[in-house]
């Protein structure tokens, strides 16, 4: 059953993705239609071969779409959701509008997308640092029950989008006009992703916080984070520190981690294989390596965990969310 399908913000880096990802993994369309903003002007972009007009939202609410993939940020995913819902649309949302709305599920397919129901209308997308981390940590803390979690990230500019691409691409060139960031990205590191709150963490760092212990349905565990933005396009790269309530064997580890759909080890140090951005970039997994125990803590365990934040971060998980409801049978062809 083929169905109408809108993106919502599909001239931007996720937006594009997810046209890239729809095409790959094949999803049922009949029809796609693309949408901006309306202040650039008439565009087109490619789909299976031909060129797409990209439309308004006000066209897009007229289309009817049967599912709509929307990225286009929090105000105007605020704005259009439940437009879209009323009139029958199913939405999968990637800003962090209804993210935490207790409403809205929040879904990683391989971890609850057992919790959609065919009453959900609008399914929130989690946000990318926390896709890759719950992939991986989901099936330990099952086994093992996680107590406490110490994460950093190192996170591509592709994360904020085009206009901090378009910083670092301009800095290497030697042009400083550009300022997306508050400081110089290229050769640079900035601990600093989204707004600052009053607690001293990044908003970032908070959705790792409320959206993993949301995504595990684990509101005990404890979490800090700490998120930096660094000169880098392939992906998300985040050092983790799990502290479990049962103790492990590393060997116990490996074998969960090596059965986990969606999650790839490589980990031999010694031959130099550990994951890093650049190989994961344009690929659907979570790399999992530098697998350790942590000598100064019982139970205790250290990881790094790499992902392209365009794909499982965004794009692939948004398309994964619809196979699921689709192959369920929670949405039918307008
Ligand atoms: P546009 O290209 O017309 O500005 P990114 O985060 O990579 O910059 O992408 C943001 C995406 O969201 C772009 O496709 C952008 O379209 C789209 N967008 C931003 N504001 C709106 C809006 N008010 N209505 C529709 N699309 C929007």
């Amino acid at each position: 059953m083929d169905m109408k399908v809108l993106i919502l913000g599909a001239t931007g880096l996720v937006g594009q993705m997810m046209i890239e990802v729809l095409e790959q993994r094949n999803f049922p369309i009949s029809e796609l239609m693309l949408v901006a903003s309306d202040n650039k002007g008439i565009r087109s972009m490619p789909f299976q071969g031909s060129d797409q007009i990209v439309r308004t939202v006000e066209e897009g609410l007229e289309f009817l779409p049967d599912i709509a993939l929307f990225s286009a940020g929090s105000d105007v995913s605020k704005k259009y959701a439940r437009l879209f819902t009323g009139k029958g649309t199913f939405v999968i949302d990637n800003s962090s509008a209804w993210r935490m709305d207790t409403d809205v599920k929040l879904i990683v397919p391989e971890v609850n997308g057992d919790r959609i129901t065919s009453e959900d209308r609008l399914i929130a997308n989690p946000n990318c640092s926390t896709i890759q981390f719950v992939l991986v940590a989901y099936p330990l803390h099952i086994k093992w029950h996680i107590d406490r979690v110490v994460i950093s990230t190192y996170q591509s500019v592709t994360g904020s989008g085009m206009k901090a691409v378009n910083q670092l691409d301009a800095e290497r060139a030697g042009d400083f006009s550009q300022s997306f960031y508050p400081h110089p990205i290229d050769l640079n590191v900035l601990p600093h992703i989204d707004d600052f709150l009053d607690n001293g963490y990044s908003l970032e760092e908070m959705k790792m916080v409320n959206e993993t212990r949301k995504i595990l349905d684990a509101p005990k565990i404890r979490i800090t984070a700490t998120t930096v933005r660094v000169p880098v396009k392939g992906g998300h790269s985040e050092s983790v520190n799990l502290e479990f309530k049962k103790s492990f064997e590393l060997e116990e580890i490996y074998s969960v981690l090596s059965r986990t759909p969606g999650v790839v080890i490589q980990d031999k140090p010694l031959d130099d294989i550990y994951p890093t951005p650049i190989f994961a970039r344009g690929k659907d997994d979570v790399f999992v390596g530098r697998i350790r125990r942590d000598d100064s803590q019982k139970n205790a365990l250290n990881l790094w965990i790499v992902s392209d934040n365009l794909r499982k971060g965004a794009a692939t998980n948004a398309v994964q969310i619809a196979e699921t409801v689709l192959s369920r049978g929670f949405i039918q062809a307008g």
